[in-house]
């Protein structure tokens, strides 16, 4: 595992972009897994900019979202497809057909949490998984618990899940309670793996993920035995790890 500590929020977002960026160059017809969240909003934006300024191309592209609220359409404003299309899909040259996010509409949590394991089997895995970390060290939605779930599955949210992302919904009672996600399994077979991770409230949780024991109560401290893991943080995530 490599682990970076930033200059600046700013330095993490455009190394994280930089390595991306890399990975379409090498392979044009690449498998990103990506992530939504607070922390690859900036360097989306940096990707967005690559791509106007022809650096970059998304035209043969594959993209597989960690996660998705269960019970939210894609117009939803909360859902991740459509925080997708709004930080990413809709401002670079991707095709649209080709980036994926889990059915977060359809209640059939067996029949959409087979198809995408069969969605990404059949395009040949993914190449490079981005992923943040949760305040409570989960990846995806994949939260603390006694063992590592292996593939996409339907999680009920914990309650500091909820009350964190009630930031984004109006009233604490409308954030879902259940979502779709990677398992572990799914987000350890990719062949490498990028973490992001900003602020102090993730300095303790950093320290325990990347250098901590690797247990499923710390779902992220699974990614020390990945390996080709990168974790890009700021200085202010990576203020414990000096
Ligand atoms: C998002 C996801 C989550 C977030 C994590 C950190 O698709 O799967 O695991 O990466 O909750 O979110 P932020 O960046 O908002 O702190």
């Amino acid at each position: 595992m490599e682990f970076i500590i930033a200059e600046s929020t700013e330095d993490m977002s455009r190394r994280a972009a930089d390595r991306i960026a890399s990975f379409v160059e090498a392979d044009p017809s690449c498998v990103l897994g990506l992530a939504t969240g607070t922390t690859p909003i900036g360097l989306y934006a940096c990707l967005v900019d690559d791509c106007a300024q022809g650096k970059i191309s998304f035209a043969d592209v594959t993209t597989f979202n960690l996660d998705e609220y269960r019970g939210l359409d894609p117009e939803h404003d909360q859902s991740y497809r459509y925080f997708m299309k709004k930080h990413l899909f809709d401002h670079v040259d991707i095709d649209q057909a080709r980036t994926h996010v889990p059915e977060g509409s359809n209640p059939d949590a067996e029949a959409v949490c087979a198809a995408y394991e069969q969605a990404i089997e059949e395009a040949g895995g993914i190449d490079l998984q981005l992923l943040g970390l949760g305040p409570n060290g989960h990846i995806g939605f994949n939260e603390p618990e006694d063992t590592f779930p292996k593939a996409t599955h339907c999680v009920d949210l914990t309650e500091s899940t909820i009350q964190a992302n009630s930031r984004l919904f109006d009233r604490v009672e409308d954030v879902p309670r259940q979502a779709y996600t990677m398992g572990i399994g799914t987000i350890m077979a990719a062949r490498s793996v990028l973490v992001v991770v900003e602020g102090s409230h993730k300095a303790e949780i950093v320290k325990k993920a990347f250098f901590g024991p690797v247990t499923p109560e710390v779902p992220a401290s699974i990614l020390q035995f990945h390996p080709d893991a990168t974790v890009i943080v700021d200085p202010a995530a990576g203020a414990l790890c000096k």
